[in-house]
């Protein structure tokens, strides 16, 4: 496994996997790696000739200063996880090399980016497409493999690439979680221990929500939902919106058909995001 910090070296180093027409997967992350993106790996090497893992923070995407100052960075770990599997690159550039001036690209994104995380963190998706594209274009790889975790940012990533006709099969993977249901998050090594044990109740809620959504109007299980929650003096739900699973747009009645419950909760100062399928 080799590491690259420029574009260049990366590109030198991928032409003799393309010369030879093998695929070229890239697993997109900004580091601090957990079993759910060693799954987004694996799957990646399993499907490709070559794998390039990027990790690089990207500043563009924070609309929270504190939130990009505390982001954990820990590269060589991150280098010994990705050396127990087949990943072949680790592309981790430094901020002058990704922007070696600003980036003022504004990306349309339609009803999808205005809803959930698009409402409540203006400008966020906008700086996910700025960095993905600039991925997409070091890299050009075959696919790209994101979590659904980001279940919002998976659809924001498809519509982009569809925009600007990337030739890129963008791969969705399911969420990985803990054995007591958190969702798996770098921000999860963040949360202090009382928090990190109150945090599974954002899972289980959505678990049983899934029961609940047949017997309970939708305004009313949104309602149980954040009730449920923020009956813990630790968590304040930010939104939880149930929403066609293509549009993104909030449904007002479930008549059996795919819907996607979407969580946001701040734990203390660490902000969480879940989601569950209904159907
Ligand atoms: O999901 C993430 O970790 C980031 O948003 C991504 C896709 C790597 C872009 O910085």
């Amino acid at each position: 496994m080799k590491i690259f910090e420029t574009k260049k070296d990366l590109a030198s180093a991928l032409s003799a996997y393309r010369n030879q027409g093998g695929s070229i997967g890239l697993v997109p992350t900004m580091g601090a790696l957990h079993d759910g993106h060693i799954s987004l790996v694996e799957q990646c090497c399993r499907e490709n000739q070559a794998t390039v893992v990027s990790i690089f923070v990207n500043p563009t995407q924070f609309n929270d200063k504190n939130d990009l100052a505390n982001y954990p960075r820990m590269l060589s770990a991150d280098a010994e996880k990705l050396e127990k599997t087949a990943c072949n690159f680790i592309f981790a550039p430094t901020v002058e090399e990704m922007y070696p001036q600003e980036d003022t690209r504004t990306f349309e994104f339609g009803l999808l980016g205005q809803v959930m995380e698009g409402a409540h963190r203006p400008g966020h998706f906008n700086g996910v497409a700025q960095i993905v594209s600039k991925l997409f274009d070091a890299v050009q790889p075959d696919k790209a493999y994101f979590g659904e975790k980001d279940f919002q940012q998976l659809a924001v990533i498809r519509h982009m690439t569809r925009a600007l006709h990337y030739p890129i099969q963008i791969i969705g993977c399911p969420t990985v979680r803990e054995p007591d249901g958190l969702s798996m998050s770098s921000r999860n090594m963040l949360l202090t221990p009382e928090q990190r044990k109150v945090a599974p109740v954002i899972a289980k809620t959505l678990r049983e929500s899934q029961v609940r959504i047949k017997e309970m109007p939708l305004d009313a299980l949104k309602q149980w939902v954040v009730t449920q929650i923020d009956s813990n003096p630790e968590m304040q739900t930010e939104y939880f919106e149930i929403v066609d699973r293509d549009t993104l747009q909030p449904v007002a009645k479930f008549t059996g058909q795919k819907l996607q419950g979407c969580i946001a909760v701040r734990v203390g100062k660490i902000r969480l995001i879940d989601n569950i399928a209904y159907e």
